[in-house]
């Protein structure tokens, strides 16, 4: 397994993915906007087979992590775990102190890897995301990226 660029050409494989991870899935215009705003876009593969991806983007010493996904038939198996420590990582090289991310509350399975990475809940967005003719609320979680840089 590799961490390597996000890249143009492997838009198609990383929407395949999106499309069959999320309900309301980014879409491809997100992701080009993202490689041309020079957001830090990583994926994880495997024999050329894509695992998953991160985008996240450093803003002097603040982190915001934009998307993080992993293929749906691999889920359960530490990839996850691997390309958030990954993107915090490439935050600290870029000089981040702290990250930022929003999540779903019913998306249990993030919030219990954020958590168990040392995320804390540091604020609520009202109605930030869409959820069929409704809205879902917004998680916003915070960590401190001081431990981690020292244990690098
Ligand atoms: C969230 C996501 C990235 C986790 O990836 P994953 O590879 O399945 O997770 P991992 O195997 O690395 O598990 C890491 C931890 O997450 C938690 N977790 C993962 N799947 C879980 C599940 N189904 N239920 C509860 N907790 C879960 C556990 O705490 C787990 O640690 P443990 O194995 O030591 O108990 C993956 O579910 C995903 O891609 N979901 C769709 C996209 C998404 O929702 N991204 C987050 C947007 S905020």
């Amino acid at each position: 397994m590799q961490f390597q660029l996000m890249s143009e050409a492997l838009l198609p494989a990383v929407m395949d993915i999106e499309e069959r991870a999320y309900p309301w899935p980014w879409t491809l215009g997100m992701f080009r906007d993202s490689l041309n705003s020079g957001y830090l876009c990583h994926v994880l593969a495997d024999a050329g087979q894509l695992l998953g991806y991160t985008v996240i983007y450093v803003a002097v010493d603040e982190c915001h992590i934009l998307n993080i996904c992993v293929e749906p038939e691999k889920h359960g198996k530490g990839l996850g775990r691997l390309l958030l420590r990954h993107a915090l990582e490439c935050a600290i090289d870029h000089g981040a102190e702290q990250t930022f991310l929003e999540v779903r509350p019913s998306n249990t399975a993030a919030i219990r890897l954020y958590e168990s990475m040392g995320f804390v809940q540091v604020g609520l967005r009202k109605d930030y995301y869409p959820a069929g003719d409704l809205r879902e609320d917004a998680l916003v979680y915070q960590l401190d990226l001081g431990g981690l840089a020292r244990s690098k």
